[in-house]
């Protein structure tokens, strides 16, 4: 049964290219959208379905001139309202937190586009006249990044806030393509450097803090395990004096700087201090780079090896990658307090 899982799990994450090839050839499908009038952007989901906003967020705000966020609560930020251009996403379409804040989205009168496999937030979506961006169903939600991400940056891009949508999601699945194959045996290594010890995820500019999130939830969905996450430079403001301690931590932790060529210089040059402070803190110490030309690209080339170690490790460890029994406790115990 773990043996069938890893499988399954390592073919979801082989797949990445392919979804976003996928998704990519549906781009005229977001020609449905209207051409909305808006001053900021949210992304409203949970889990494997706000990662897509986390995405967005990470490659667009350079770039954007509009604010942009990602809510996952059941309450929208006061500030949305009828000048919010709102993605409402989850892949079940059932998830409660996501459904809550929809419903907030439309008593507020926000731009709202839907993106699921199905559920309720598809039937709402209808009903209502929502547009809705249907994806494939059938994968545990967090196999589905392609699916998720891709519609959005494709939406995005109709409504003027992309203009190089295609192009560079066209070169992230090449890219992936070429990638995948060479960065299983990377990814073999990086997860025996992992295996039964607490992994530190730093990220060091706002295109990786993307990366890094997506490596805590699939280390802790795919590997079982728990595991923190921190940006630089706020590190080095506070979380840097505790590090190393307690010090029975120190032989079972593991530190992985993801990086990206277009960290700020003065970052740069924290990361490298902040890497020869960590050396005796830690017992491994690892710098990672995002590769190809965008940050698309980069970011997602960062977002597969994660994917990858995250399915090498449950191997080691002896894990089985597919089911997460606590979320479905969590869902299910919720759903019998309605
Ligand atoms: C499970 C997973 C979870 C779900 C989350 C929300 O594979 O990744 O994090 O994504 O529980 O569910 P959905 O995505 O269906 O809205």
């Amino acid at each position: 049964m773990v043996t069938e899982g890893y499988e399954t799990m390592l073919r979801y994450v082989m797949d990445i290219p392919r979804q976003l090839g996928q998704m990519l050839d549906r781009h005229h499908e977001v020609d449905i959208l209207p051409r909305y009038r808006f001053r900021n952007i949210l992304f409203v989901g949970m889990g494997g379905s706000a990662m897509g906003g986390d995405i967005a967020v990470s490659v667009l705000q350079r770039d954007v001139s509009c604010p942009m966020a990602v809510c996952r609560d059941y309450r929208l930020p006061g500030w949305a309202g009828p000048d919010t251009m709102l993605f409402a996403v989850s892949y079940s379409g059932n998830t409660e937190e996501a459904l809550a804040a929809y419903g907030e989205a439309i008593r507020r009168r926000c731009r709202i586009v839907c993106i699921s496999s199905g559920g309720q937030l598809t039937d709402s979506a209808r009903r209502r006249g929502h547009p809705l961006f249907t994806v494939p169903d059938g994968l545990p939600p967090r196999a589905a990044i392609g699916y998720l991400t891709v519609p959005l940056l494709l939406m995005l891009g109709r409504q003027g806030v992309y203009p190089k949508v295609e192009t560079e999601i066209e070169e992230a699945a090449q890219l992936l393509r070429e990638l995948r194959d060479p960065w299983l045996g990377k990814s073999r290594r990086l997860a025996s450097r992992l295996r039964g010890r607490l992994p530190f995820l730093y990220a060091t500019s706002s295109l990786t803090a993307a990366a890094a999130t997506r490596w805590r939830c699939q280390l802790n969905e795919n590997s079982k395990v728990v595991c923190h996450a921190s940006i630089l430079p706020e590190h080095n403001h506070n979380e840097i004096v505790g590090m190393g301690s307690p010090s029975f931590l120190r032989r079972k932790t593991a530190a992985i700087f993801l990086t990206d060529r277009d960290t700020h210089e003065r970052t740069s040059a924290r990361v490298h201090i902040t890497r020869s402070l960590a050396r005796d803190l830690f017992e491994h110490v690892v710098l990672l780079e995002g590769r190809g030309r965008g940050r698309f690209a980069r970011l997602m080339s960062l977002v597969m090896l994660g994917d990858l170690v995250s399915v090498e490790l449950a191997r080691l460890q002896g894990v089985d990658p597919l089911p997460v029994q606590r979320i479905d406790e969590l869902k299910n115990r919720m759903a019998s307090r309605r």
